[in-house]
């Protein structure tokens, strides 16, 4: 729909939208309203059942307290310090993949860097076989594919189909507590074990909940990125004065990568349910609804963005909600920023000019909750 008001009630798909800035902010900062477990509002018969797959537990779905406890677990796994230690790495990657793309003649950004890179390094911190690339891929399009669908969907969905949607859950999470399983057994130097080994006020992770935070990274760890050093390009190309200035200027790479966030921001939009009946942006909005938090128009949102769809490298500071805001703030944000910014410098290095191919178009992922191209030859 959109009217131009902040915040909109969609009758075709029975939930809200939010689309302004400040309304936005609203909604992250006040997970006690708007609650991250949006399961509870999905009619039961849209859902696998429990024993089917437990779809409980992830960090992204629940609320505090239990959020907390279960960030600060993971987070004295998933440090800082882990992910800097990182660059080194993620450059050496990134050269070969180019120099592999360089001997093959043709260079498509998505396949041949903006995809493997993150993978691998995502693989490698894990401590899962890298080689097993495939399979995450084949994973990842099935799930984010079905979570569209899902997301549109306004009946009930066939038996056969539910089914279908749950099985490349069910082979992820079962190649990852083999994994786990193992870890237990032998400890080696990576993250799976670190999840394993890590305590807090003397609580441990249980067996699933590893499996659930390594799922959780595996597929957050990629796609995400993969759209942002995708976009990235593609702003530089259609803004060429801002390539010009980051080419004289590469302190301003940090600055790309900001704006890249909010021009086209990965993640578009976000889920919450509402808990109770809450006023925002001019409406009321009844308890038990979905509300669908637009990141993207929020970061395009007028009232905050002067020229808000102008690429800019002058924008400072540059408050986007990209990576979310508030206890859920995307805990691999560090990460994806380093990736961004290593491969950025690399490309520019590598490439006289980053200007996509007119004659062999571009492909964006059809998704419409994901803003990012799946093919984008140069
Ligand atoms: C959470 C975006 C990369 C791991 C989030 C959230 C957003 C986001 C918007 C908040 C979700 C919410 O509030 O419901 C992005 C974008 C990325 C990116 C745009 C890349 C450009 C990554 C990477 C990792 C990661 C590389 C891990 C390796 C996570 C995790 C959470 C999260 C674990 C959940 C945090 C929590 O619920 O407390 N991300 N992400 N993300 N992200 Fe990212």
């Amino acid at each position: 729909p959109r009217t131009g008001a902040p915040v909109e009630y969609d009758t075709r798909a029975g939930m809200w939208h939010v689309y302004g800035y400040h309304e936005a902010q609203q909604v992250v900062g006040d997970p006690a309203t708007y609650s991250s477990d949006t399961m509870r509002v999905i009619p039961k018969h849209l859902l696998p059942s429990p024993d089917e797959l437990s779809l409980e537990g992830f960090l992204t779905q629940i609320d505090p307290p239990e959020h907390g406890k279960l960030r600060k677990l993971v987070s004295s796994a998933f440090t800082r310090k882990v992910v800097a230690d990182l660059e080194p790495r993620i450059a050496e990657v990134a050269h070969e993949l180019l120099d592999a793309a360089a001997d093959r003649g043709r260079f498509e950004l998505v396949t041949d860097l903006a995809y493997p890179l993150p993978v691998i390094v995502i693989a490698e911190l894990l401590g899962v076989p890298a080689g097993d690339r495939a399979l995450f891929k084949k994973w990842a399009d099935a799930l984010f594919q079905r979570d569209a669908e899902f997301a549109i969907k306004e009946t009930g969905r066939p038996d056969a189909e539910l089914q279908a949607a749950i099985e490349p859950w069910k082979e992820m999470r079962d190649y990852l507590q083999a994994h786990v399983t193992e870890r237990r057994e032998a400890p080696r130097a990576d993250l799976i074990t670190r999840l394993v080994q890590a305590e807090v006020d003397g609580r441990r992770l249980p067996d699933a909940q590893v499996v659930n935070f390594a799922m959780l990274l595996l597929l957050a760890g990629h796609i995400t990125t993969t759209m942002l050093l995708g976009n990235t390009v593609l702003c530089l190309d259609a803004f060429p004065d801002q390539q010009e200035r980051v080419r004289a200027d590469r302190s301003l790479i940090p600055a790309v990568i900001e704006e890249s966030l909010r021009y086209l921001t990965p993640f578009a939009a976000l889920a919450r349910s509402t808990v109770r009946e809450v006023e925002l942006g001019g409406v009321t909005i009844p308890a038990d609804q979905l509300v669908m938090v637009w990141l993207a128009w929020a970061n395009r949102d007028p009232l905050q963005f002067a020229d808000p769809h102008v690429f800019d490298l002058g924008r400072d500071p540059n408050p986007h909600l990209a990576f979310g805001r508030g206890i859920h703030f995307c805990l691999g944000a560090p990460l994806a920023r380093l990736e961004g910014r290593v491969a950025l410098d690399i490309l520019l290095d590598r490439r006289k000019e980053l200007r996509s191919d007119p004659d062999d178009p571009v492909e964006f992922i059809p998704t419409p909750s994901m803003t990012g191209v799946r093919r984008l030859p140069l």
